[in-house]
């Protein structure tokens, strides 16, 4: 297959792993660009060590381009994207901010550049520092727009110069084609690559996922302070039920800033003189964060929050990542015998 993403990255499939906190690690990231994808790296949980030992591990896994992801509004999030700049990260993804100066950065030692963006006016801002476009819909896990791929995809396509790549809803070969038929020229996966063998996340998980539809999800602005898609779960009904929890978040925010390598005190005074918005943001956050731990890595649902797409109602069983990206190369092709044998 070619594409202008597959030629822009230098990659056999226009197929990419999300950025997904705990899920995308290098392992993941290394077995998706040795699967002849696009691996990208979730830096949104990691100090700035652990960034640059995660960039030198992926770079012992393989030697194909990969890809690391910053969250602009994670706290630790610029730090992180300095970490990426000084290792020289082939591509960077950034989402949720402006990304000019990082972008300047990346270009001026030969780097490309992704902007994840979920609406029309961000797409247009965005193609002034990005190469190319991840646009996520309704579908996703996490932080998907308030519109579906199937609209979102097509619209971001005709206003903007650069490649697509879509997200949201994709576990297969129908997808790609019909990704590429609405105009991307890429997908990226998120919960189909959480769903397999070499991901790291806890095997409670996993079998808990196998059993879920299409509508066991939820999208709600209630879990991280953004519109986020969850599983439902007693877990993710207690934390929507009780919204912003400031006490809690004090505990949390001890806990998130010894994880990310940052001092709590210089971290909650910077914070509360930067305003309300700011403190109930990342007072969300550091709720959020505590549970897609407790999800992700200790597989408790009923005390932790799962992001999930719809499209785990897809999903029914457990490959390897080179298996996916193999069959979704493979059912790409009868995807278009099928459309031939109907549009002939
Ligand atoms: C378990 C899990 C964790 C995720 N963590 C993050 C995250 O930390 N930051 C983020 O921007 N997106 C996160 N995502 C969303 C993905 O990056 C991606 O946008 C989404 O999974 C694409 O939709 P899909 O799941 O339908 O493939 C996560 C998704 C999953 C399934």
């Amino acid at each position: 297959m070619k594409t202008r993403i597959t030629e822009l990255f230098g990659i056999r499939h226009p197929i990419l792993l999300s950025g997904m906190s705990w899920i995308s690690v290098p392992e993941m990231v290394a077995a998706v660009s040795n699967a002849g994808g696009l691996g990208i790296l979730a830096t949104g949980v990691y100090s700035t060590t652990q960034t640059r030992a995660a960039v030198r591990r992926i770079r012992e896994l393989t030697d194909k381009p990969f890809a690391a992801n910053v969250t602009l509004y994670f706290p630790g999030a610029h730090e992180n994207a300095r970490v990426l700049l000084e290792e020289k990260v082939p591509v960077i993804n950034i989402s949720m901010g402006k990304g000019d100066k990082i972008a300047a950065e990346c270009h001026a030692y030969g780097g490309k550049v992704i902007g994840t963006v979920v609406n029309v006016k961000h797409a247009k801002a965005a193609e002034a520092w990005a190469d190319a476009l991840l646009v996520t819909g309704h579908e996703a896990a996490a932080h998907g727009g308030d519109v579906t791929t199937l609209v979102l995809v097509p619209a971001i396509a005709d206003a903007v110069k650069i490649p697509v790549i879509a997200a949201g809803g994709f576990a297969d070969g129908r997808g790609l084609a019909a990704a590429l038929a609405l105009g991307a020229e890429g997908i990226a996966l998120g919960t189909r690559l959480m769903m397999t063998q070499d991901s790291p996340i806890n095997g409670a998980c996993k079998a808990l996922a196998l059993d879920k539809g299409i509508a066991d999800t939820v999208y709600t602005t209630r879990f991280d302070g953004q519109p986020c898609r969850i599983l439902v779960s007693k877990g993710s009904k207690k934390a929507i039920r009780r919204g912003l929890d400031l006490p809690r978040a004090f505990v949390n925010s001890r806990q998130i800033a010894k994880m990310m390598g940052m001092p709590w005190g210089k971290l909650a005074i910077g914070v509360t003189a930067s305003g309300w918005k700011n403190v109930k943001q990342l007072s969300f956050l550091a709720n959020a964060f505590k549970a897609f731990q407790v999800s992700t890595l200790e597989g408790d649902v009923d005390k932790g929050v799962l992001p999930l797409g719809q499209v785990v109602g897809l999903i029914h069983d457990l490959p390897t990542v080179a298996e996916v990206l193999d069959r979704i190369v493979h059912e790409v092709e009868g995807a278009r015998d099928r459309l031939d044998a109907a549009l002939s």
